[in-house]
């Protein structure tokens, strides 16, 4: 062995999961003992925030990601009118700033569609490879509001009665950029956006890989069940996610400037709950973990 194991030093946050971890520093280069017991520390709560006095950088942000999983680095398919802020294809840009750093103006339709971050998801359910992890860095916070909500889907799912266990076992969803956008009051897609971005299908329940949880799968782009009529479809997706976003299932991080928090989307849902967006810069990076390497 030339690697001591290790365990960081991990502060509670919540009773069900999430904790803030210290002794982990972005800036520098990770060592593998360090990695093992960060992925130790996320099965167990899920949620870790990793504080740094200083934000951490693009290229710090997706060096380290890397270590965590085969790195998301498709450029999303566009939105129209977008223009690129970060120059870096593994970054996604969760700020409310345009290619200047100019604050999107009331009515923009990127800003619409950014507000769709304040349902309940989890990212990339819309994908056939989903996200695993996510590391989002904030590198400037607004004064008040902009907390982000976390969901513990394990501790949910292991709430549900037998009942509800039993007829959602098998389930697969149909998950869908598209439908979280217009449930968030976005405006209709164009064709070449909707094409961009094809539906998904997930089982409604999974076997967590690293902890071996089962953990509820929901997410405001679950549109559909398969076999389903839309409208009963419809209600269960509404139960669950009810159900899962409890009070005591959830967490609300507030942030401060330099956080990296890192979430599992196979164990968890999140949400950004909202701030003067159109007066107050956040600005939060997110670079993405996926179950399997992209080639396209
Ligand atoms: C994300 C996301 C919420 C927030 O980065 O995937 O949903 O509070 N962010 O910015
Ligand atoms: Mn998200």
């Amino acid at each position: 062995m030339t690697d001591q194991s290790i365990t960081l030093e991990a502060t509670p946050l919540h009773p069900l999961f999430a904790a803030r971890i210290q002794g982990i520093d972005m800036h520098a280069a990770a060592s593998p003992a360090v990695i093992d017991a960060l992925v130790a520390a996320m099965d167990e709560y899920a949620v870790c925030a990793v504080p740094h006095a200083t934000p951490v950088g693009n290229e710090d942000l997706i060096a380290f990601a890397a270590h965590l999983g085969p790195m998301d680095a498709g450029r999303s398919p566009k939105i129209t009118g977008t223009g690129i802020r970060i120059p870096h294809n593994e970054i996604t840009d969760q700020s409310n700033l345009d290619q200047d750093g100019a604050i999107y103006t009331e009515g923009d339709r990127r800003l619409l569609f950014k507000r769709a971050n304040r349902l309940w998801h989890t990212d990339m359910s819309f994908r056939q490879v989903r996200a695993t992890y996510s590391l989002l860095a904030a590198h400037e916070i607004p004064p008040r509001g902009g907390n982000t909500e976390f969901a513990d889907m394990r501790a949910a799912y292991d709430a549900l009665d037998e009942a509800m266990k039993k007829r959602i076992d098998g389930l697969v969803g149909e998950h869908c950029y598209w439908h979280s956008r217009t449930l968030g009051g976005g405006p209709d897609p164009t064709d070449e956006e909707r094409a961009g971005r094809p539906p998904a299908y997930h089982r409604l329940v999974h076997t967590h890989p690293g902890s071996g949880r089962k953990v509820l799968y929901v997410a405001s782009h679950l549109a559909r069940i398969q076999g389903w009529p839309d409208d009963e479809a419809r209600a269960l997706i509404e139960e669950l996610t009810a159900f899962a976003t409890r009070p005591e299932f959830v967490f609300s991080y507030e942030w401060s400037d330099g956080d990296v928090v890192i979430w599992d989307n196979l164990a968890t849902m999140h949400r950004a709950t909202p701030f003067d967006d159109t007066r107050y810069v956040r600005d939060m990076r997110r670079a993405t973990c996926r179950e399997a390497p992209i080639h396209s």
